[in-house]
């Protein structure tokens, strides 16, 4: 998730770039660049860094141009450092890009061969020496960039400038955001409002599969692919720039939950064939045989990220039946772990910077484990050391409480079983087809869960006063309650305790009153029967009892004070969905008793200290 900037106009685009890429930081910021006319020739500076390091290493320079465009990095495919950093080029044709190209690996290998020299590791590169290959053909400006469209696949928001035709911008858009300012003579392109803010309120959104063609004249949209031109409308931002930061939501924690459908579909875009039945891991470095061979599987994390463990464990072991212990970073280093041959160690950090699973990590190399990473930050210290990485690319996360970079870690490790599994011969291609299905339709059904909001809110109305709270689970959602709990407690304040349901009897049911309200999840699986019957306990206990169960299930309605009814998934993908409301419930219960919710106290987004 990078942030992209363009303007065209009468004022200097220089300062313009500068601020809006200000604005755009919050959605990457390990490198950053602009590209700017110099007389015909465009000239590009880029730094690895902030964009303040921009900044400086342009300080003092007379530069000056009417069109230019810039982009602040969040790095997905290649380290972070300035030839990975925008803007990229190909003969006279520069871009900015925001998105992933899924079959870059493919057209690079093609372009190659016809003579083209690549100069970075990045995947958008491909798509500047596509455009300047048809160029060379001939092809005009937008017939050049269409044709080049038509090869790539995957996810993009770019910007393109050309040393042929000074006077204009191009902007074309699928699958990653992409709106357009409207000023008096000057306009503007980016991946968010805030960007042109404080120049414009005047915005058309583009849609996927458009292209604009900006000069300063005015704005024209037309299909990517069949040319057509488009009529768009013109909003009217009403949004103050942090609102717009947030996209229109109060808290990056908002924003962040109700990302999860994108995110999830980056997490899964271009991991897996449907006709191959195949689940493709090579940034992980494990060829299928070496997956044949592992015998013992140990995940190794923090906070949220340990949750996710948690749920791996169930999932690895039930799937492809190798056994998996997981452990607490900090625990993992002193306890003189047993590694046997064979052992593989899957380190689960967002931040790739948590000091305690990098300490696990390092410990788990000098005893000579394979370690791999399952981490969201490119360029990070844990991407670096591990000898595989599984990028979640769910895109920066901001709030201190972890959601979506949570539920992808889930679906990473969703995709690392079936190729386990797959490894082991412990499951059919046809139910491999069943999986993959189910996941296609995950970013969908994370959507329609979002839904649930007004009815959290309506419960966390009901309880924000309560002092305790306890979350109960079985099985594969076990996890999910104690990933509920820790929600409450870190943004909220409220003392709650994550349980398995079946465990209750054994000490907090003592505790258990008309004050004590109880979440119990509740979705259609092998223990359902169970858990029903620890609702029961819980009532007849006098405790109020809110269920999170399978849409459709009625038999919770007698059992519970509040239902939340979630839709229906496969067994291994119901911690996703049901951890969404959990999610919700505590961000309301928190906003409802004034707490600061993205930056809850004593607490920090990465832990670089033991
Ligand atoms: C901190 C954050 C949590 C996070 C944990 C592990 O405690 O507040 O949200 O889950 O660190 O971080 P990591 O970046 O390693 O996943």
């Amino acid at each position: 998730m990078c942030g992209i900037i363009g303007y065209i106009g009468n004022r200097n685009a220089i300062p313009v770039l500068i601020n809006g890429l200000k604005r755009l930081e919050y959605r990457g910021y390990d490198s950053a660049g602009i590209a700017f006319f110099n007389g015909n020739k465009i000239n590009v500076r880029r730094c690895a860094g902030k964009i303040k390091d921009l900044e400086v290493s342009i300080k003092g320079e007379k530069l000056r141009s009417f069109t230019g465009l810039g982009h602040t990095r969040w790095a997905t495919h290649g380290k972070p450092s300035e030839e990975n950093a925008h803007p990229h080029r190909s003969g006279g044709i520069v871009l900015v890009h925001n998105g992933i190209i899924e079959n870059y690996f493919e057209l690079k290998e093609e372009l190659k061969g016809k003579g083209h020299v690549f100069t970075s590791e990045t995947d958008t590169e491909v798509i500047c020496h596509l455009i300047h290959s048809y160029s060379r053909k001939g092809l005009d400006f937008e017939a050049a960039t269409r044709a080049a469209l038509k090869h790539v696949e995957g996810a993009y928001a770019i910007g393109i400038i050309n040393e042929s035709e000074p006077d204009k911008i191009l902007a074309v858009k699928k699958d990653s955001p992409l709106v357009l300012g409207l000023g008096e003579g000057e306009f503007f392109i980016a991946s968010d409002i805030p960007a042109f803010l404080k120049y414009t309120k005047d915005v058309i959104i583009l849609d996927n599969g458009e292209m604009a063609s900006i000069t300063r004249k005015g704005v024209s949209v037309s299909g990517i692919a069949n040319k057509k031109p488009v009529k768009k409308e013109i909003a009217n931002i009403t949004w103050s720039p942090t609102m717009a930061e947030k996209g229109g939501y109060k808290h990056f924690m908002l924003k962040e939950i109700n990302e999860q459908p994108r995110a999830i579909a980056d997490t899964i875009r271009g991991r897996f064939s449907l006709e191959k039945g195949e689940v493709n891991l090579d940034e992980f470095s494990l060829a299928e045989s070496e997956l044949k061979k592992l015998n013992k599987i140990f995940l190794v994390a923090c906070g949220t990220s340990w949750h996710a463990a948690l749920v791996g464990k169930y999932i690895i072991e039930d799937m492809a039946r190798v056994p998996c212990e997981v452990d607490i970073a900090s625990e993992f280093r002193y306890r003189r772990p047993l590694l046997p041959k064979g052992s593989l160690v899957i380190v689960i950090t967002q931040s790739g910077e948590t000091a305690d699973t990098l300490a696990a990590q390092r410990e788990s190399g000098k005893l000579g484990a394979k370690v791999l990473s399952i981490c969201n930050v490119v360029g990070s210290t844990s991407a670096r050391e591990a000898d595989g990485v599984f990028f979640t690319h769910s895109g920066p996360e901001i709030g201190v409480a972890s959601t979506k970079a949570f539920t992808t870690q889930l679906t990473g490790l969703y995709l690392f079983a079936i190729a386990l599994a797959k490894a082991k011969e412990k499951i059919r291609s046809d139910d491999i087809r069943e999986l993959f299905n189910e996941l296609l339709q995950l970013p969908e059904k994370v959507e329609q869960s979002l839904k649930i909001n007004d009815a959290v809110l309506k419960i966390a109305k009901r309880f924000y006063h309560a002092r305790d709270f306890l979350y109960l689970g079985r099985g594969i959602n076990y996890p999910i309650a104690l990933e509920g709990a820790l929600k409450l407690k870190e943004i909220s304040y409220i003392h709650a305790e994550g349980y398995p349901a079946g465990e209750m009897k054994h000490g907090p049911i003592a505790l258990i009153d008309n004050n004590m309200p109880v979440l119990a999840l509740a979705p259609d699986d092998k223990v359902l029967e169970k858990i029903l019957s620890n609702m029961e306990e819980v009532k007849s206990r006098g405790g109020k009892v809110i269920a999170v169960a399978t849409e459709g299930n009625t038999r919770v309605l007698s059992r519970a004070s509040n239902v939340l009814f979630m839709p229906k998934t496969n067994y291994y993908l119901t911690p996703i969905i049901f951890s969404i409301p959990l999610h919700l419930l505590a961000y309301h219960m928190a906003v409802l008793k004034k707490c600061n919710v993205d930056q809850p106290r004593n607490l920090a987004k990465s832990v670089t200290v033991e």
